[in-house]
């Protein structure tokens, strides 16, 4: 029988559950024709072995109704007290973005571990009409541990993107994992495997590259630096940690890059573009795929059972379980935030319902016992819940890495950080003042020189990333502070803006500036352009001064900057580097000689675009203005090359 085959099989198939569904309860939600036999194919590895089911049918035979409920609800910390689940006995937990230990979103990471300890202590409690089963604690560690003090923040995918080195995105996502795993907790809502089509998106940066080639190799290599190999055949949790394959499907495909919006395309669009990701995820092992808060041609992803079950689950082969996003049940028609059995029966397994859960949990319960949601169903999202739960370990008592506090921005982690900074640095102009003499006189300038947190960008202590100041980053090292070591080592000297003035004119300026942090939604952009005017004045005023100037450019994402480019003697594309800074000046400064000591080895993971005022991509190809540079470019010093003066009038193609 072919995957996608409608002959109902057995009562616990998911198609069986989902046909259930929809002759017994809500009309199953209306989208466009989806042609499964269309999508490419995979098989979750070492997942559904013998020893995991029998163990998964052996729990499920003892839960009641209600365990079985608690088990497909999620909450957010900052609304589920440990002793809450006594009650309401949730299969998981999250950190989102801007919840912290009690409210303390920069509480130590001891305490991170200790509430992490409380959940789990209560869930394995041995109580009268409870099967003890350890919560999983998700939290978004997309760029590092980023909501941890302390920890190491590596560049956001935007620049793994730019290394092309998948080993190195691999070695990225252990070091996280180890941290991750170090605070106790089991799952990392990363990677995201978008495909940003048009880079006003505000999440632009969390995508690796605008290839769905490159996608997929990542998304391979990322996931197995998460969770370990699948062929190893053993519990993950020993400094591994769940990963999740996000957003499915479309997020970085919605029209005019809006957040959330609605990808107006063809399924054979779709899945070219859009795809990519997740076979090659799903056959490294990915245990868990969240569904995307976009909508397909104005359907929900949440409630497309085509989509979530017969691709997904059934041609895809995937065996883990989907988790929806913050709320997103609550935007189907005719859903709430407390009440959907909707998104259950098209596929999701477990609803992250931040806050209002009880209710959720209580209407959930009523809606099986109604037959809203057939208890086949509910049974199939219990048995991949488990199923990952076993896979991960989370029943064994031996945690290695749990504890293991000094992981947390550990020597090696930075030199890993460090070494991805290096890596992703896209040089777009030079004529011929970099490698800067180590030796030399250096202004190092700019709104962002030494600000760790306009270098980590959105998902950093907090949601957004805004308000982070130098405490938060104990372990790290701003752009200018990176400068100065190796200028000091050079035998150079590091002049500072404010004492300038008198002193000998600098040999060359470093000027550093770029977006500041955002996350979702406030992110998203009407132009592609970068329009603070400061930057630009301050380059010109040194110029007018006779310095020559290199732009360092902090963005999550290309954007419009044909002045800056014009009025610096070097532009370098930084985009979101993370905590080591000092990764920048291995490559910028040279030896006192004007020998490299690194040399750029970072490519444009994305078009960079000749115009702002047209979508770089989303207007069609006829109106499309071709790229000022192109997908793969980038000089070194071993390559150089010259850029012309370009067009400074928005909207003039090059
Ligand atoms: C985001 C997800 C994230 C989740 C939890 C959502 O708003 O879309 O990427 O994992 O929140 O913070
Ligand atoms: C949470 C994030 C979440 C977002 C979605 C924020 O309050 O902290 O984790 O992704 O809301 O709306």
């Amino acid at each position: 029988m072919t995957p996608c085959s409608p002959t109902v099989r057995d009562v616990s198939s998911p198609l069986a559950a989902l046909l259930l569904g929809a002759l017994l309860a809500s009309p199953a939600i209306a989208h466009d024709p989806v042609h499964p036999e269309a999508w490419p194919s995979a098989r979750s590895p070492a997942l559904r072995t013998p020893a995991i089911e029998a163990r998964v049918e052996e729990l499920l035979a003892r839960m009641s109704v209600e365990e079985k409920v608690g088990q497909v609800i999620q909450s957010d910390i900052s609304a589920v007290e440990p002793d809450d689940l006594r009650r309401y006995p949730l299969g998981s937990v999250l950190a989102g973005g801007d919840s912290g230990v009690h409210g303390d979103e920069r509480a130590p990471a001891s305490a991170w571990l200790d509430l992490v300890r409380a959940y789990r202590a209560v869930s394995v409690e041995a109580r009268p009409g409870h099967v003890p089963i350890p919560v999983i604690f998700g939290i978004d560690a997309v760029h590092g541990h980023n909501n941890i003090v302390g920890a190491v923040i590596f560049p956001h995918n935007i620049g793994l993107g730019a290394t092309h080195d998948s080993e190195l995105a691999r070695r990225v996502a252990r070091a996280t994992a180890e941290e991750v795993a170090a605070t106790g907790i089991e799952w990392a809502f990363a990677p995201t495997l978008a495909n940003p089509r048009d880079v006003r998106w505000g999440r632009s940066y969390e995508g690796f590259a605008q290839d769905p080639a490159l996608i997929a190799r990542f998304a391979a290599a990322y996931v197995e630096g998460l969770q370990g190999t699948a062929a190893s055949g053993n519990a993950i949790q020993a400094g591994h940690v769940a990963a999740t394959a996000k957003h499915f499907l479309g997020d970085g495909g919605t029209f005019e890059g809006r957040d959330e919006g609605d990808d107006r395309i063809a399924e054979a669009e779709l899945i070219r573009e859009h795809a990519a990701g997740y076979p090659a995820a799903i056959d490294a092992g990915v245990l868990t795929v969240m569904a995307s808060f976009s909508s397909w041609r104005g359907a929900k992803m949440h409630g497309n059972a085509d989509l979530l079950t017969r691709v997904l689950k059934e041609r895809m082969g995937f065996d883990g379980f989907v988790v929806g996003d913050w709320n997103g049940h609550a935007q189907l028609p005719g859903c709430f935030r407390d009440h959907c059995a909707a998104v259950l029966n098209a596929g999701v397994d477990m609803l992250m319902a931040p806050y209002g859960w009880k209710r959720l949990y209580d209407n959930t319960v009523a809606d099986v016992r109604s037959g809203a949601i057939p208890a086949a169903r509910l049974d199939d999202a219990v048995r991949r819940i488990l199923r990952v739960k076993l896979r991960l370990g989370l029943f064994d008592a031996e945690r290695p890495y749990e504890g293991r506090l000094d992981l947390l921005g550990s020597p090696a982690h930075r030199a890993t950080a460090r070494e991805a900074v290096r890596k992703s640095l896209v040089l777009l102009k030079n004529d011929g003042v970099l490698p800067i003499r180590a030796n030399a006189r250096v202004l190092v300038t700019g709104l962002a020189a030494d600000d760790i947190g306009a270098q980590c960008g959105g998902w950093t202590i907090s949601w957004q990333g805004a308000d982070t100041r130098k405490s938060d980053f104990p372990n790290g090292e701003s752009i200018f502070a990176g400068i100065k070591a190796a200028i000091r080592a050079g035998g150079g000297t590091l002049v500072e803006a404010r004492d300038s003035e008198g002193s000998p004119k600098p040999d060359v300026a470093v000027v550093v500036y770029g977006e500041k942090p955002y996350a979702e939604m406030q992110g998203d952009l009407k132009l592609a352009i970068y329009n603070a005017r400061m930057a630009l004045d301050e380059i010109r005023f040194l110029k007018g001064l006779g310095i020559p100037v290199v732009s360092v450019f902090l963005s999550g994402r290309p954007l419009w900057v044909n002045q800056e480019i014009n009025a610096s003697d070097a532009f370098v594309a930084a985009w979101l580097p993370g905590t080591e800074g000092g990764g920048v000046a291995d490559v910028l400064i040279g030896t006192a000689d004007g020998q490299p000591r690194h040399d750029f080895a970072g490519t444009l993971p994305f078009d960079w675009p000749s115009v702002a005022l047209l979508p770089p991509l989303a207007a069609g190809p006829a109106q499309q203005a071709p790229p000022l540079f192109a997908h793969g470019y980038g000089l070194s010093y071993g390559h150089p090359g010259r850029v012309p003066r370009l067009p400074e009038v928005i909207g003039t193609p090059r």
